[in-house]
C-alpha cells in the first residue's frame, strides 16, 4: 500500500522509517512519501497558516496551501482515504488500523498549533481521526502511531504468526493478549507460574486463554 503523510516536519519520521516493523517493509509492501506543506504553499517565504477570523490564539492551517500540496501530488485524483488527524476525529482502534490497512492507499494530514481551518476538514478529507482524547502539539505523533500500527498489519512485517492474536485482534475477539514471561524463572521471589514451566502444551494453552479471558474482563470493568 502507500502511505502519504503531510507535514511541516517530514525529518521528523526519520528515526520511524529506520525501524522495524516499518523498515522490513519499506519499499516493498509499503510506499511512504512525506510531503511539506511548505514546497508547494502558494504565499510567500514559505508561509503556511495564519491567524484565525475572528479572533483568538494560535495560527490555523490555511485551506489553500493544503488544497496546492494535494493537488502537487495528485492532481484531481486524490486518494479514496484522505485523513485529517485531529483529537476531534475517530478514535483510533484496531478496528479503524484494520480498515485502513486493507486500503490501497491513505493519505494523512497533520497540523501543528491550533489546528486546521475547518474547510479542510469538510472538503478535503474523507476522514477525521483521533489518536486518543487528549492534545498534542502537531499531528507528527499521531502520524507515526498511525504508521506503525498499518505497517504491522502488511503482509512480511511480522515473524509469521506474531501478530495474528495480539490484543484487540480478531482472533482474540478484540481482547487482551496472555501475560508473557522469559529467563529468569524466579527473581526476587517472583516467580512464573509454574504450568508455563510443566512443558504441557495443553494445560498451557487452557492457561492462556483463561488468562486472557480475565484481563480483558477486568480491562471492560475499568472502562
Ligand atoms: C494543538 S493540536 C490542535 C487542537 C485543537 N485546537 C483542538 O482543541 O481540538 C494541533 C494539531 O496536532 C494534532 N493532534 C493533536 N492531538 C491529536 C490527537 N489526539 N489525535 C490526532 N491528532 C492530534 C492535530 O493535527 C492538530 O491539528
Amino acid at each position: 500500500m502507500r502511505l502519504d503523510v503531510f507535514t511541516q516536519i517530514p525529518h521528523a519520521f526519520g528515526w520511524l522509517t529506520e525501524q522495524r516493523p516499518l523498515a522490513t517493509v519499506l519499499g516493498g509492501e509499503l510506499e511512504l512519501r512525506l510531503v511539506n506543506y511548505r514546497d508547494t504553499t502558494p504565499l510567500r517565504a514559505g508561509q503556511v497558516d495564519d491567524s484565525p477570523y475572528g479572533g483568538g490564539a494560535g495560527m490555523v492551517l490555511r485551506v489553500d496551501v493544503v488544497a496546492a500540496a494535494l493537488e502537487a501530488l495528485y492532481g484531481d485524483d486524490p486518494p479514496a482515504r484522505v485523513v485529517a488527524l485531529t483529537p476531534q476525529g475517530r478514535q483510533l482502534d484496531q478496528a479503524l488500523v484494520e480498515e485502513l490497512a486493507a486500503e490501497p492507499a491513505v493519505t494523512l494530514l497533520s497540523s501543528r498549533f491550533e489546528g486546521f481551518d475547518e474547510r479542510i476538514v469538510e472538503h478535503l478529507c474523507t476522514d477525521a481521526i483521533s489518536v486518543g482524547p487528549y492534545v498534542l502539539s502537531g499531528g507528527e505523533l499521531p502520524a507515526m502511531l498511525v504508521i506503525d500500527a498499518i505497517a504491522r498489519r502488511l503482509p512480511g512485517a511480522l515473524s509469521e504468526g506474531s501478530g495474528e492474536s495480539e490484543s484487540f485482534s480478531a482472533d482474540l475477539d478484540g481482547g487482551i493478549e496472555y501475560p508473557h514471561f522469559t529467563r529468569p524463572a524466579e527473581f526476587r521471589g517472583w516467580a512464573v507460574p509454574d504450568v508455563l514451566l510443566s512443558g504441557d502444551h495443553g494445560r498451557i494453552d487452557t492457561w492462556r486463554h483463561d488468562q486472557s479471558r480475565a484481563r480483558t474482563a477486568r480491562l471492560a470493568l475499568l472502562s
